[in-house]
């Protein structure tokens, strides 16, 4: 087990999926499981009525939060006499594929540059205190590292971002919106592919007060804010020919695909990844994500999954996106 690339589970009953969820070790293949150190690939075989299951769902939903990659089942006629549904062991080729993809994800996007913004801005409000917000940059770089494992060179303008980094991918460290911007714009001529999962303050304190502010003698402390430079819609406005530019929209609730969409046409872009920040457990600061990419043509889910395997997602949507096929329907 030390030395596996891969460990692949197939068939995987029910039983087996509830035991993977709740980290059971009672036999050699569940101990063999927990003690694995790379990555799970499991496809489910079962009866229709236990893969539909609450229970099954939830060990479902699980799993794949943590990172394991569960195959949908097959649709048709199933080992129990006379029943048909969804349940069959997925087909060879189809589990073949899922573990291509978990060793080395196809080189969609060998010989582009990506340029990926991540974290999030702070504006100074004097020398120690800043306006943030909760962007830990975790989805930029699972989308750098992403982008680098299908080939592209990339260059990350993180603001803010205290994560381990890929040796693979140029890091290029800002703070503010405006050196956000600057640093966007001189890489932005290179790239062919444009992801901007930062969050960039929309207002910043008008100017920085000097030194550390003292409480004492004050009842208040009022801070005037003015809008920043929306870097997503002036690199829109610079953009040539064969670039793909990607944006991401935290939106809460009802409206949101809404909203995605005027951002995607106000903003002139390819893509616009929404996330449902109303969802419980998913976008900033979470290690999982949930996401709908909304391009002209209509939407396409990415089901909840570690940020890792969300980001995959997404570089395989953008690349079929590039090259015109299976467009997100
Ligand atoms: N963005 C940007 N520059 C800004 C603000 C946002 O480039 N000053 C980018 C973000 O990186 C993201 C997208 O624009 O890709 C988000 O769009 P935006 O309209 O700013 O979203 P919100 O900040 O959520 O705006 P609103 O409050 O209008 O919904």
């Amino acid at each position: 087990m030390r030395n596996a690339d891969v460990l692949l589970i197939a068939p995987a009953s029910a039983n087996t999926l509830a035991k993977l969820a709740g980290g059971l070790a009672d036999n050699l293949l569940t101990s063999a499981a927990l003690a694995a150190r790379c990555p799970l690939v499991v496809a489910p075989a079962m009866n229709d009525a236990m893969w539909e299951h609450p229970a099954t769902r939830a060990n479902v939903a699980t799993l794949r939060e943590r990172g394991t990659t569960v195959l949908e089942p097959g649709t048709g006629r199933l080992a129990s006499k006379g029943e048909a549904g969804a349940g069959r062991l997925p087909e060879p080729p189809a589990v073949l594929a899922a573990v291509e993809e978990v060793l080395a994800p196809g080189p969609h996007l060998l010989g582009l540059h990506v340029l990926v913004s991540a974290g999030g801005t702070r504006e100074p409000i004097d020398a120690v205190r800043y306006v943030g917000n909760r962007s830990s940059g975790r989805m930029g770089l699972a989308l750098a590292r992403a982008a680098a494992d299908r080939g592209a060179s990339v260059t990350c303008v993180a603001a803010n971002v205290g994560l381990e980094r890929d040796s693979r991918v140029r890091y290029v460290d800002v703070s503010t919106a405006a050196e956000l911007h600057d640093a966007c714009l001189e890489a932005f001529p290179r790239c062919d592919v444009l992801l901007m999962a930062a969050a960039v303050a929309d207002f910043r304190p008008v100017e920085a007060l000097e030194g550390k502010v003292k409480k004492a003698g004050r009842d208040e402390l009022a801070l005037r804010l003015e809008p920043t430079a929306d870097v997503l819609a002036d690199l829109s406005a610079r953009r040539r020919a064969g670039q793909t530019l990607v944006g991401f929209a935290a939106e809460h609730g009802e409206g949101a695909l809404a909203f995605a969409r005027e951002k995607l046409e106000r903003k002139g872009l390819d893509a616009v990844m929404l996330n449902d920040v109303s969802q419980a457990g998913i976008g900033f600061d979470a290690p999982v994500n949930a996401v709908t990419v909304v391009t002209a043509d209509g939407e396409h889910e990415v089901p909840r999954a570690a940020k890792e395997a969300v980001a995959g997602a997404l570089l395989d949507a953008v690349a079929r996106l590039r090259t015109g096929q299976e467009r997100p329907a």
